[in-house]
């Protein structure tokens, strides 16, 4: 018996499996837009807040839709006891499986869970976006051995979270860089995680299900574990002049500089540009400039890359903003899951308006039609 021939899109490279009217990347020229809007417009003028009303509404909010949207994402910041205490038992494991877990379980206490229409879709990714900040916070304090610090409702989502995660009020410059960092992340098409998300929808699993999905996915190195990554890159460089030799060392074995490639785009990631202005002034004002200068020789470094569009992408900079602001780094991964979940929101809900199951093929290429063999006449 032979099998049909087929034709492979090994990792789904380059094939469109849906429409969107969410975001559009154009990746020769590092170009982002969220529901049109250009990421360097958004990343420099709206809050989180209004980006993610962007992404849910599809339109920019008046100051009144803006200020009842915020009031409804305060509002369901506090976690359900229950959960504070699976994140108490669950307190040393990675903070992204305790995030995954966690934001799992508070399935069990949404009252839409199981409902896939588009308003209740609305109405729980609020929740869930308002939830995992509370959730990181209390899961860092938790296993610091303190209480989890109750969300401040005069402060922004950002803001908050900073706070939460610290005990006290942030530098409002601070809060303003993790506020542009969730900006940035909000939203990037069909990327590895938002797949997965699409997937579960595709079933007709619910939004808990696909945003642990999301989660489950972001975590690896190759997607969000990146930045983590990067900056244990940059710690073990050192110092600028170490920077050549470490690399060249690095590319020559094959290995791979994180922080750098993607599946998109050819040309500089214009997210990674944000955050390369923002982790210079950084570690100006903290006194610690080292960081970045060695981020740029590593640019400098892989210049030959650039030209088969090996260039920085996202997670490049946004790990030394991160260790900057003193956040521990096995939290990375996680500040992108929370700014990504509006992202995977609108890609589920797109994905029930108009569902496919998600169902690809493998070409098989194992023994056939074997004879059984009974256990005893086995060797
Ligand atoms: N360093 C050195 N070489 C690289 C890098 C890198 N970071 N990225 C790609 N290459 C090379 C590969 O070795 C390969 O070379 P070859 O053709 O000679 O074998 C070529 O570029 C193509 O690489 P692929 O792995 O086929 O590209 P793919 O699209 O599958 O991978 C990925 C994209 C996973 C992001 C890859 O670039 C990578 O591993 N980067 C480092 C990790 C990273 O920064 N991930 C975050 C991505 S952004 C995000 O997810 C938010």
């Amino acid at each position: 018996m032979t099998q049909e021939k087929v034709r492979l899109h090994r990792g789904l490279r380059d094939v469109y499996i849906d429409r969107t009217q969410s975001s559009f990347i154009d990746g020769k020229i590092g170009k982002l837009l969220y529901r049109g809007y250009n990421i360097d417009d958004l990343a420099e003028n709206a809050s989180f807040e209004e980006t993610i009303y962007l992404l849910l509404y599809s339109k920019l909010p008046t100051q009144s839709e803006l200020d009842a949207f915020d009031a409804d994402l305060k509002a369901n910041r506090a976690l359900p006891e229950a959960i504070v205490e699976i994140i108490r038992l669950t307190k040393d494991a990675h903070p992204m499986d305790v995030l995954r877990t966690a934001i799992s379980a508070t399935a069990a206490y949404d009252p839409d869970v199981a409902d896939n229409s588009h308003e209740a879709n609305l109405r729980k990714g609020v929740r869930l976006t308002a939830m995992a900040p509370t959730i990181v916070a209390a899961h860092a304090q938790i296993r610091n051995g303190k209480d989890p610090v109750e969300p401040d409702l005069e402060l922004n989502h950002a803001g908050n979270f900073l706070y939460m995660l610290f005990g006290e009020r942030p530098d409002p410059r601070d809060a303003a860089l993790i506020d542009k960092d969730f900006v940035l992340h909000a939203e990037h098409g069909v990327n590895a995680s938002s797949f997965g998300a699409r997937v579960a929808a595709s079933t007709q699993a619910d939004l808990h299900c696909a945003v642990t999905t999301g989660i489950a996915v972001l975590k690896g190195p190759a997607h969000g574990g990146a930045a983590e990554e990067v900056m244990k890159m940059a710690l073990e460089i050192g110092n600028e002049e170490n920077a050549g030799p470490y690399v060249r060392n690095l590319v020559e074995h094959g290995g791979r500089v994180m922080g750098f490639g993607h599946r998109v785009y050819r040309a500089v990631d214009p997210r990674s540009v944000h955050l390369r202005d923002d982790a210079r002034e950084l570690g100006e004002r903290k006194g610690q400039p080292k960081w970045f200068s060695i981020l740029q020789e590593v640019i400098e470094i892989m210049q030959p890359y650039s030209r088969r569009g090996i260039c920085q992408n996202v997670d490049f900079f946004s790990g030394a903003i991160y260790y900057l602001l003193d956040i521990p780094d096995d939290l990375f991964i996680s500040i992108f899951a929370m700014g990504r979940i509006p992202g995977w929101t609108v890609q589920v809900m797109e994905q029930f308006e108009n569902n496919i199951l998600l169902r690809p093929r493998l070409e098989y290429t194992g023994p056939m039609d074997l004879e059984y063999v009974k256990m005893g006449d086995r060797d």
